[in-house]
């Protein structure tokens, strides 16, 4: 091999590794391998020369350009790792995860004030061995007022004052207008006549009520929870001892209750229960008004014509119901003195509870 030869491949030798040394990324270090070791890179281009050298002089010409190549291989491999390698510690050192920092804490959301009210109650009587039913909210003026004993004309239906809506009764069923139901009552009805004369009969009903009233203390949607048991020997002393062992529950083990008398159309006698406040231990405060005794609930005996209604015999059966505002409890239980924040949905206040 002559000496230009010589030369030749040492230019592109050290030109090579010069250029390999200083490729900053890895993108420049394949570029520099194309430049030479490509199919038309320099030291292809050359190495191809060398077939057209005098038969002699072919081989270790070969020879010493294929080392060249080797070494310019080596150097690309070489400088590629090296890059490889510092762009990965610049990688842990930029998306390093700092383990000590606190966690963040994913929002847990809650139960609305009234769920919690309506699921406490619900869990109450469940225990005293109550099932749970519902029944329509657009319901006919017989389930809602006749099969209560309040037919037309009655004064109470003045007190429910009512959202009539175009519809129609379900056919089998008297006829009559259609409103939204105005008490958890025609429930009563219902579940007698799914019951079928069965007994026991022992039923709460939560839901949704409707009438036309809005101010600080009233909304046109709000909820009850009525209550029913029916069975041979039901007396009056049965419904004061479930109540009281409700309130006990509900407000807490010192809490008395007592009994008004009242009117209803669908029970006889009637009654209005109290439960001592639990707020001031009945001293009377700001939430009982003074009085010590906080209105819970209505209730009564069964009246006669509502059993008839559900298709039982009152001279065999004899049964208790009550219905109260889960709203009030809930206002109550919480302090809360606008019924309307219960639903306006907004989180400032429900996130309060
Ligand atoms: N339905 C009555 C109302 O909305 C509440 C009520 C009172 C229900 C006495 C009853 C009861 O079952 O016995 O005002």
């Amino acid at each position: 091999m002559g000496p230009g030869m010589e030369a030749l491949w040492e230019g592109l030798r050290e030109a090579a590794l010069a250029a390999t040394g200083q490729a900053p990324t890895a993108a420049a270090v394949e570029e520099v391998r194309v430049h030479y070791l490509g199919r038309r890179g320099e030291l292809t281009t050359a190495l191809r020369e060398v077939g057209r050298l005098p038969a002699a002089e072919r081989p270790a010409a070969g020879a010493a350009g294929n080392r060249v190549r080797e070494a310019i291989e080596a150097a690309l491999t070489a400088r590629a790792s090296e890059i490889a390698g510092r762009e990965l510690a610049q990688r842990l050192r930029d998306e390093a995860v700092d383990v000590t920092l606190p966690g963040r804490r994913p929002a847990v959301g809650h139960a609305h004030p009234l769920t919690s009210a309506r699921r406490d109650i619900e869990r109450i009587f469940a225990s005293m061995g109550f099932a749970v039913a519902d029944g329509p909210e657009i319901e006919s003026e017989w389930y809602n007022f006749e099969a209560l004993n309040i037919p037309a004309g009655h004064p109470a239906r003045d007190m429910h004052d009512s959202f009539y809506v175009d519809a129609d009764p379900d056919p089998g069923e008297p006829a009559g207008r259609m409103l939204l139901r105005t008490h958890t009552s025609p429930v009563q009805i219902r579940y007698l006549h799914a019951r079928g004369g069965a007994l026991p009969v022992r039923v709460i009903a939560p839901g949704r009520i409707y009438r036309r009233d809005d101010d600080a203390t009233h909304s046109p949607m709000f909820h009850q929870i009525e209550g029913l048991l029916v069975d041979r020997g039901v007396t009056f002393s049965h419904l004061k001892g479930v109540l009281a062992e409700f309130a006990r529950r509900l407000f807490g083990p010192e809490t008395a209750i007592r009994l008004r008398p009242s009117y209803f159309p669908f029970t006889e006698p009637s009654a209005e229960a109290d439960a001592s406040c639990a707020f001031c231990r009945g001293t009377g405060c700001a939430t009982c008004k003074g009085s010590g005794w906080i209105e819970i609930l209505g209730c009564g005996m069964v009246h006669p014509r509502v059993l008839q209604a559900g298709g039982y015999d009152p001279e065999e059966v004899s049964g208790f119901a009550f219905g109260m505002g889960i709203d009030r409890v809930a206002m109550l239980r919480y302090r809360i003195s606008d019924i309307r924040l219960l639903f306006e949905g907004d989180l400032r206040f429900v996130e309060q509870f």
